[in-house]
């Protein structure tokens, strides 16, 4: 929010009283400025300066985990590879991975939270129809950083670039999984994986 509120317009401003104070400090300027522009320079200048800290400290990225889970209907048609390199182009490290086969059971515990959906049984039998790769992406904001390269759920809607809209066959089959929050991630990356598997 504080990031919309301070607009280009804004931003410019402060770097323009910067400069007009940094001329006048100098001496490079002769004429004299009233003692009210002088005040509302430097009153524009400290209140933008708190400002600009806040939102800095609000755009600071933040190292996280996120789990990845590449799907059957990928690893069936050897993907494998080609999804690694975009999560990495994206910026994301695989610091832990496995290529497992989940009993129908174990995707059920996995997908809980879609239980009451209709596609749930659907969802669970294809996730245990062929092997996956479980995977931890370690990065700035991984969270997000790995939603945005997976794609939009259903590939139709997905932008152009990312995995879904590459290689997904359909919503349901659509290659990949990520995390979609930080609780979310601490779960899912707990259900495979140990701490001594993250390096
Ligand atoms: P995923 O990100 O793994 O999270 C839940 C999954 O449910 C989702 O990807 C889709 O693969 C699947 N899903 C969502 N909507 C549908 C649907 N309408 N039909 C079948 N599967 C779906």
């Amino acid at each position: 929010k504080y990031i919309q509120w301070i607009s280009n317009y804004d931003y410019l401003y402060l770097k323009l009283s910067y400069f007009i104070l940094y001329l006048k400090i100098n001496k490079y300027l002769s004429f004299d400025f009233d003692r009210l522009t002088i005040y509302s320079l430097l009153n524009f200048f400290f209140i933008n300066e708190i400002y600009f800290n806040i939102s800095l400290g609000a755009k600071k990225m933040v190292v996280q985990r996120t789990l990845s889970i590449i799907k059957p209907d990928a690893t069936r048609r050897n993907l494998t590879g080609a999804i690694n390199q975009k999560l990495e182009n994206a910026g994301l490290r695989i610091i832990a991975q496995k290529r497992i086969k989940l009993s129908k059971e174990q995707a059920g515990i996995f997908y809980l939270v879609h239980k009451e959906r209709p596609f749930y049984d659907e969802l669970c039998s294809f996730m245990a129809s062929e092997p996956i790769v479980v995977q931890v992406l370690e990065g700035e904001d991984a969270i997000s950083s790995n939603r945005k390269v997976m794609g939009a759920t259903n590939p139709v809607e997905a932008d152009d670039g990312t995995i879904r809209k590459e290689f997904a066959l359909s919503i349901g089959e659509n290659s990949v999984h990520g995390s979609d929050g930080e609780t979310t991630a601490a779960f899912e990356i707990s259900y495979f994986f140990s701490g001594l598997e993250m390096v």
